[in-house]
C-alpha cells in the first residue's frame, strides 16, 4: 500500500517486538506514518520531539508503564489521542486508563478489524477538534475588531484591510450604505493602531447644524461671538494624539470643506477668534453613505479634499451580499437580545431562516439587529417561525425577478431597461397564450385596450 506523506502520524509504544512489528506493519498498510519504540520513557522523548497524531500504547511496559505515559501525555496536552491496548491482566489498569482520557483501548490479542476502527474513530475525532479549535481562534480573533462579525469573503477582505491600515497613520474613508458597520469599522481601526489610548472623538458631520460646525470641530475662544461666554475646544483639539471620526463627510458645507482641506494639508488650525495656532497630532478616519466620487462630479465636493481624504477607502458591503453572515449575526443578535431582554427565544427555524437569507436588507445590519429586537421581544420564547416575519421580508422573496436584479457598476438607462423588461413580459405573456390579447391581458392582469396599446407602442404584432 502507498504510503501517504502528510497523513496522520502514529506512535507506538510496545515492549513485545514482534506486537510491535505487526502492528506496525498494519498501520503502514493502511497508509499511516509509523514510529515505534520500545517503552514509555522512549516514548515519551519522542512525544516530545515530534508530533503525532495519535499514540498507541501497550499498558505493561518496562521503565515507564502505559499508565504512567498516559499520564505524562495529558498532561503534555490534554488533547493527547492516546489508544491503550490491555492484554491479560491489565483489563482493570485499560478502565483506569479511559478514566485518566484515554481516547479508547483495544484487547490482546489484537483484532485488525476492531484496530482499524478505534483508530479512524480517534483520527477523526481529532480532526473535528482541530476544526473546532480553529473555528473558535476564528472567533477570537474577529472579536479584537470591535465585536465585528464576518465570515463572508467580502467582510474577509474588510478585516484584512483594517489589519492592514490599523498599523498607520493614513487617512482612512468608509464607504458604504446606511447600517452596513461603517463606524464599528471606524473603531476598529482605532482600537487596533498606536493611538488605541488616546481619545477617539466621533463628529457628525450631516447631524451638528452648520453654523455650530465649525466651532464644533476646532473650538472658539471666549467672546469670539455672541453667546461664546466661555472658551470651549473644538474636537480636533479634543482628538489631539488620538483619531477624528468624520462621519458623513459627503454631508459637509462647502465653507466647511474648504476649513477642513487646510487642517489636513497644515496639520494646524485656530479656535475661532483664536490666534494661536494649535498642532493637530490627529489621524483622520471619514465615513460616508454617499458615492464621494459623484459628489465632486455634481460639484458637491470639493475635489481637493475628495483626493486629500480619499487615501485609503474601504468599501462596506451591503448585507444582502454577505450571505453566509446573515444567518450568523442573526443567531448572534438573538443571542444578545436574548440576554439583555431577559427573554428566551431559541432559535430561528430554517424556513424563517430562509426568508432572511434572500430579503434585501436595504438598511443592512441595522435593520437586521433591529428585526431581531423587535421579534425577540415580541415573541418572548420559543423559535421563530415564517408567521412571525414581516411581510415585507416574507413577501419580498417571492419574486425571482428582484432577487436576481443586477446592478451594473457604471449604471445603466433606467427607461430602457424597464421597457425591455416589459416587452419582454407582453411576448411572454403572447406566447403562453397562443397570441390570443384576451388570454394575454388577463395573464398580466390589464385590461385589454392597455395591453393592446402597449403593443403598438413597442410594435408587437399579436395574434386576435
Ligand atoms: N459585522 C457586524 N457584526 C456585528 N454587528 C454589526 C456589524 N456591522 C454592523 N453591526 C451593528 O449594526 C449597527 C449599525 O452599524 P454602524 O452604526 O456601524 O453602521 P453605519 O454604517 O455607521 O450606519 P449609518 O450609515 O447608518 O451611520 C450597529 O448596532 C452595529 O453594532
Ligand atoms: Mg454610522
Amino acid at each position: 500500500m502507498i504510503k501517504e506523506t502528510g497523513g496522520p502520524v502514529i506512535l507506538i509504544a510496545e515492549d513485545d517486538e514482534l506486537s510491535r512489528r505487526n502492528l506496525a506493519d498494519l498501520l503502514e498498510q493502511w497508509g499511516y506514518r509509523v514510529d515505534a519504540v520500545t517503552d514509555g520513557r522512549e516514548a515519551m522523548d519522542a512525544a516530545v520531539a515530534n508530533h503525532y497524531d495519535l499514540v498507541i500504547t501497550d499498558l505493561r511496559m518496562p521503565r515507564v508503564d502505559g499508565l504512567g505515559l498516559l499520564r505524562f501525555l495529558k498532561e503534555m496536552n490534554p488533547d493527547f489521542l492516546v489508544i491503550v491496548v490491555t492484554g491479560y491482566g491489565t483489563v482493570p489498569s485499560a478502565v483506569e486508563a479511559m478514566r485518566m482520557g484515554a481516547f479508547d483501548y483495544v484487547t490482546k490479542p489484537l483484532r485488525e478489524d476492531l484496530v482499524e476502527l478505534a483508530v479512524q474513530r480517534a483520527l477523526s475525532y481529532g480532526k473535528l477538534r482541530e476544526e473546532n479549535i480553529a473555528l473558535r481562534d476564528h472567533l477570537r480573533e474577529k472579536y479584537d475588531f470591535g465585536n465585528m462579525i464576518g465570515y463572508s469573503d467580502p467582510m474577509k477582505k474588510v478585516f484584512e484591510m483594517i489589519e492592514k491600515v490599523s498599523s498607520t497613520d493614513s487617512t482612512v474613508i468608509i464607504y458604504g450604505e446606511s447600517g452596513t458597520g461603517k463606524e464599528l469599522v471606524a473603531k476598529a481601526v482605532h482600537f487596533n493602531s498606536e493611538r488605541k489610548n488616546q481619545p477617539l472623538i466621533p463628529v457628525n458631520c450631516g447631524a451638528i447644524p452648520e453654523d455650530l460646525l465649525e466651532s464644533e470641530l476646532f473650538g472658539h475662544e471666549k467672546g469670539a461671538f455672541t453667546g461664546a461666554i466661555r472658551t470651549k475646544l473644538g474636537r480636533f483639539e479634543l482628538a489631539q494624539g488620538g483619531t477624528i471620526f468624520l462621519d458623513e463627510i459627503g454631508d459637509m458645507s462647502p465653507a466647511l470643506q474648504v476649513k477642513l482641506l487646510r487642517v489636513i494639508q497644515e496639520r494646524n488650525f485656530e479656535r475661532i477668534g483664536g490666534l494661536k495656532t494649535i498642532n493637530a497630532d490627529v489621524r483622520i478616519i471619514a465615513a460616508t453613505h454617499q458615492d464621494l466620487e459623484r459628489a465632486v462630479e455634481e460639484k458637491r465636493f470639493r475635489e481637493d479634499l475628495f483626493y486629500r481624504i480619499n487615501v485609503i477607502p474601504i468599501h462596506m458591503p451591503p448585507l444582502r451580499e454577505r450571505g453566509p453572515d446573515i444567518a450568523i449575526l442573526a443567531n448572534h443578535f438573538l443571542r444578545k437580545f436574548n440576554k439583555s431582554k431577559k427573554k428566551n427565544v431559541t432559535e430561528l427555524d430554517q424556513g424563517a431562516m430562509k426568508h432572511l437569507m434572500s430579503y434585501s436588507w436595504p438598511g443592512n445590519v441595522r435593520e437586521l439587529e433591529n428585526l431581531v429586537e423587535m421579534l425577540v421581544v415580541v415573541k418572548g420564547s420559543g423559535r421563530i417561525e415564517v408567521s412571525d416575519l414581516p411581510d415585507k421580508i416574507v413577501k419580498s422573496q417571492s419574486d425571482p425577478v428582484l432577487t436576481s436584479l443586477e446592478f451594473p457598476e457604471n449604471g445603466f438607462d433606467f427607461n430602457e431597461k424597464i421597457e425591455s423588461v416589459e416587452r419582454e413580459y407582453l411576448l411572454k405573456a403572447l406566447e403562453k397564450s397562443g397570441g390570443i390579447k384576451n388570454q394575454a391581458a388577463k395573464l398580466l392582469k390589464l385590461n385589454r385596450t392597455t395591453l393592446v396599446e402597449k403593443l403598438k407602442r413597442f410594435n408587437i404584432r399579436g395574434g386576435n
